[in-house]
């Protein structure tokens, strides 16, 4: 049965390391979006938390998502050149949720870089709760494209082929 999976073999063991490695850093970069959109920033929008440690939480989420975006979109390129043609990334099921996974990688670092010097903006005057609330749109944004890459690559995984 044909299942268009290219058996990751240590023949290939390129795009084996590829794979991991894309997995690894596309999960990683998804779940610090979500987790600060969650997690970090309604605690600064409460006051609940001083400017230094807002600053401090913003560099270590914008030191994740952009060291992971770089290693995401080499390997995810890497994969594309490899599993792909021209043809078949633009006219094929498949290929259209690659390329939709590189608009929402795309979207996401864009939103993730917006919202984080909001917040870098305001805690340089000290402020917490007004760079919180203005950043929260951008990181609702970026959650939204995080949430939708990963139902992607779980199409992907899933062998999905229209
Ligand atoms: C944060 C963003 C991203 C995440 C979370 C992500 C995640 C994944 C995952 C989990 C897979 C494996 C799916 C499978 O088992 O087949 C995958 C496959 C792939 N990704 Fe991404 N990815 C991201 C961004 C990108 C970007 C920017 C590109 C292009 C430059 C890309 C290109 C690919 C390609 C070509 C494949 C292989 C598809 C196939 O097996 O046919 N991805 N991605």
């Amino acid at each position: 049965m044909d299942t268009g999976f290219v058996a990751l073999q240590l023949g290939n063991i390129d795009l084996t390391v590829s794979y991991v490695v894309h997995m690894l850093f596309g999960a990683l970069m998804s779940g610090a979006v979500l987790f600060f959109a969650y997690g970090v920033n309604p605690v600064a929008h409460a006051g609940n938390m001083g400017p230094d440690t807002l600053a401090t939480a913003t560099s270590k989420l914008t030191t994740v998502t952009r060291a992971s975006a770089v290693l995401v979109f080499l390997t995810g390129g890497h994969q594309a050149g490899v599993l792909y043609t021209f043809e078949s990334l633009t006219g094929s099921g498949r290929g259209y949720l690659v390329l939709a996974m590189l608009v929402l990688w795309l979207a996401m670092v864009a939103f993730v870089e917006m919202g984080a010097s909001k917040l870098r903006e305001g805690t340089d005057r000290d402020k917490v709760r007004t760079p919180a609330r203005e950043a929260r749109p951008f990181l609702r944004l970026a959650s939204v494209a995080a949430v939708l890459v990963l139902v992607d690559a779980g199409l992907l995984a899933a062998g999905v082929a229209f």
